[in-house]
């Protein structure tokens, strides 16, 4: 058993480090204020090779493991938590691309993605079906070489900017699961209406909108692994971002930390740092303990998908674990921070504010435990 990163991870993990300081920090407070996407720092985050880790070097990729993508994605989330989503959500879309499309599909739709920075969305949750996925309802109908889908999805990071959608939608919603079919649909395609910009509370800056499909019309080509066989490419995408998404928790709890420890230092209460205090030196003892092992059970289910293992579990264990860590290190931070966390002024407010979406988005960490319980009674 080997702990270290080996030597070109710890490279890529001084690069991603170095944008995130550099590039992402010094704007996170005014994207996050003006809610805009920050298309220019997200393109150079592609031009650095960040972006799009899941390509493999067939398409162009770069061929990232796993375990390169989580130590990527935790440096990026701790520059700024809503752009690593608009970063990450890219991976979430495409992934399903990996692992279900074939030879044709893999160059179509990937190699673009190396060519040039575009954005793409994964589409699967609707107004009505956010945990409960197997129950969507928007409709998939065969019409000789093409089908046409008509449904609502929500909640759909980087729609407004896509240039490419993963849709999920079912042939018929009585199957549940066994309907579900995933189809990609190309920015510019008819009856694609896209719903205002959401005025969230964290990831301000990440673009997040409802998306209409309206008779919109593909070739059977763009279905991935065929109709019906999308709900396990779904589940096995998951089990791969999930993982990402704790990764990203990682991050900003480590950033909220790293500020917490500074201020503990300089600030004097009772003519003595924050940091002689014992009540001070609990919470930020428990910080550290908390990052540690989110940060041991995200690179554990990496692992286990560079090395071809089932990791639902560890994948679940990972993104509730670390998701509820940032949260409550996020808070502890604000706490530690006193008033001057309360205010804008202060890094760790936007933390607080943006580690709760981790909690939420991709599973909720109670969707997590219900996975893990799952796994535990019904297929061990
Ligand atoms: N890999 C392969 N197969 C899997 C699987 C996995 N990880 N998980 C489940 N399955 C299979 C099961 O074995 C079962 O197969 P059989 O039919 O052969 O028995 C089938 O899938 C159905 O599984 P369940 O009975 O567990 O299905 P369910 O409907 O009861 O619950 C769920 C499934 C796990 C709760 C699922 O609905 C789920 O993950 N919900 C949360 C959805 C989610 O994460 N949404 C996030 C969207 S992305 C996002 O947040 C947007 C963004 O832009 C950031």
């Amino acid at each position: 058993m080997d702990f270290n990163l080996s030597a070109d991870q710890l490279e890529i993990k001084e690069l991603a480090m170095k944008f995130a300081r550099l590039e992402m920090m010094p704007k996170a407070q005014e994207y996050d204020e003006k809610a805009t996407m920050p298309l220019e720092i997200l393109k150079k985050a592609w031009e650095l090779g960040l972006v799009n880790t899941c390509i493999p070097t067939e398409y162009g990729g770069s061929g990232f493991s796993a375990m390169d993508s989580m130590v990527i994605t935790e440096a990026l989330a701790y520059g700024c938590m809503g752009m690593n989503t608009a970063i990450m959500a890219n991976d979430l879309a495409l992934l399903p691309i990996v692992i279900g499309g074939n030879n044709e599909q893999k160059k179509r739709f990937l190699t673009p993605f190396t060519e040039s920075y575009k954005i793409a969305s994964f589409c699967l949750t609707e107004p009505g079906f956010g945990s409960d996925a197997g129950g969507i309802k928007t409709l998939i109908r065969e019409d000789g070489d093409d089908i046409v889908i008509n449904g609502n999805k929500m909640w759909i990071t980087n729609a407004g900017y896509a240039d490419l959608f993963v849709l999920y939608g079912t042939t018929n919603p009585e199957l549940k699961h066994k309907g579900i079919t995933a189809v990609v649909i190309e920015k510019g395609t008819p009856g694609i209406e896209l719903g205002k910009k959401e005025d969230k509370m964290g990831h301000r800056c990440s673009d997040t909108r409802a998306v209409t499909f309206n008779n919109v019309r593909v070739s059977k080509k763009n279905i991935l692994g065929g109709l019906n066989q999308g709900w396990k490419i779904a589940m096995k995408t998951l089990d791969h971002s999930r993982p990402m998404v704790a990764a990203s928790a990682v991050g900003g709890a480590q950033c909220a930390f790293d500020h917490s420890v500074k201020y503990a230092k300089e600030r004097i209460q009772f003519n003595v740092p924050l940091s002689s205090h014992q009540a001070i030196q609990f919470m930020i003892s428990e910080m550290a303990m908390k990052i540690e092992a989110s940060r041991l059970l995200v690179h554990k289910a990496a692992w286990l998908l560079d090395n071809n293992q089932p990791n639902t579990q560890l994948a679940s264990y990972a993104k509730a674990f670390a998701a509820d860590s940032c949260m409550q290190i996020a808070t502890d931070a604000v706490q530690i921070y006193g008033g001057y966390g309360y205010s804008k002024e202060y890094p760790v407010e936007k933390i607080m504010r943006d580690a709760k979406l981790i909690q939420v988005y991709e599973g909720t960490s109670q969707i997590q435990r219900l996975v893990i319980a799952k796994e535990i009674f019904q297929r061990s």
